[in-house]
């Protein structure tokens, strides 16, 4: 039986092992899916396991996903310029480190049916997910990308490998067409961004990260002002979707009854 792992700290509220674990049942994959909570001087240990047989793949979440890059042999086009890898597999004995969240944002977006072209993005947060998005948003062709978030540092940090981003002060609010969070403000019900978005028209796409709560109040507030707002469900599905497809060679599927067994 193959053998896969999600590692991560936390890691108990990782729904990988849920629709990992399902997918393999609907395509007969005679594999398992599990989560482990690790430290950062444990990551070593768990990657040999890969090495040793033991382990087949592995997916990398917060806030390991730039500290399992010295551990690698190789990594993608896409890990090296984000600095970012949540799905590592081995290929020719050689450890390589892949970034799926790039193409799952990148398809939960064509989803939204929003048309980016010649867009201004407005993405709130500096954290392990925003090159990711920066990533996918500058292969999409918006025309301008601007971030803001409460550490300043980190989003000049961002500009040295992304330099034609705009950096605004956390709190300013710049027109935008689409805004992004990409905070962890929302994970708590009570959260609030603390932007007043006046003068806002509805033509905009609220999109935040966060999947759980289903609806927070930053998409509230696009959707009481008549914008069109997604949720982070479908980069969460996406991401997962194309780590599948490179493990196992199998489109998994997406639809009504993986929704319901989600229960997002
Ligand atoms: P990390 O920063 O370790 O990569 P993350 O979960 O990927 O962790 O990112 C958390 C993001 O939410 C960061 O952009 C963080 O801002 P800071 O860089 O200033 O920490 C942002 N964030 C978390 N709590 C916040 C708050 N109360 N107000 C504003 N931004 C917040």
């Amino acid at each position: 039986m193959k053998k896969y792992l999600v590692i991560g700290n936390p890691i108990e509220h990782s729904l990988s092992p849920k629709l990992h674990n399902y997918w393999f049942e609907k395509n007969n994959i005679d594999a398992n899916y599990d989560r482990r909570k690790i430290d950062k001087s444990e990551i070593q240990e768990v990657i040999n396991e890969i090495k040793d047989n033991k382990l087949n793949g592995i997916n990398v979440t917060v806030p390991f996903k730039g500290d399992v890059i010295p551990f690698l042999d190789a990594l993608s086009e896409e890990s090296k310029i984000t600095q970012s890898v949540n799905t590592i597999y081995i290929h020719d004995k050689k450890l390589i480190g892949h970034n799926t969240d790039i193409k799952g944002f990148e398809l939960s977006l064509k989803e939204t049916q929003f048309n980016l072209k010649n867009k201004t993005i407005f993405i709130l947060g500096a954290g392990g997910v925003v090159p990711s998005i920066i990533y996918a948003l500058e292969k999409l062709g918006v025309s301008k990308i601007i971030v803001s978030n409460r550490t300043k540092q980190k989003t000049e940090n961002l500009k040295e490998n992304f330099p034609n981003i705009g950096l605004v002060d956390w709190g300013d609010q710049p027109e935008f067409d689409m805004i992004i969070n990409a905070t962890s403000l929302g994970l708590n019900k009570e959260d609030k961004i603390g932007l007043n978005f006046k003068n806002i028209n509805r033509e905009k796409l609220f999109y935040d990260v966060i999947y759980n709560p289903k609806e927070t109040n930053f998409l509230k507030t696009g959707k009481n002002l008549g914008c069109k707002v997604s949720n982070g469900k479908m980069m969460f599905i996406y991401q997962a979707f194309e780590a599948f497809k490179l493990w196992h060679r199998v489109e998994p599927k997406i639809n009504d009854e993986l929704n319901e067994f989600l229960d997002l």
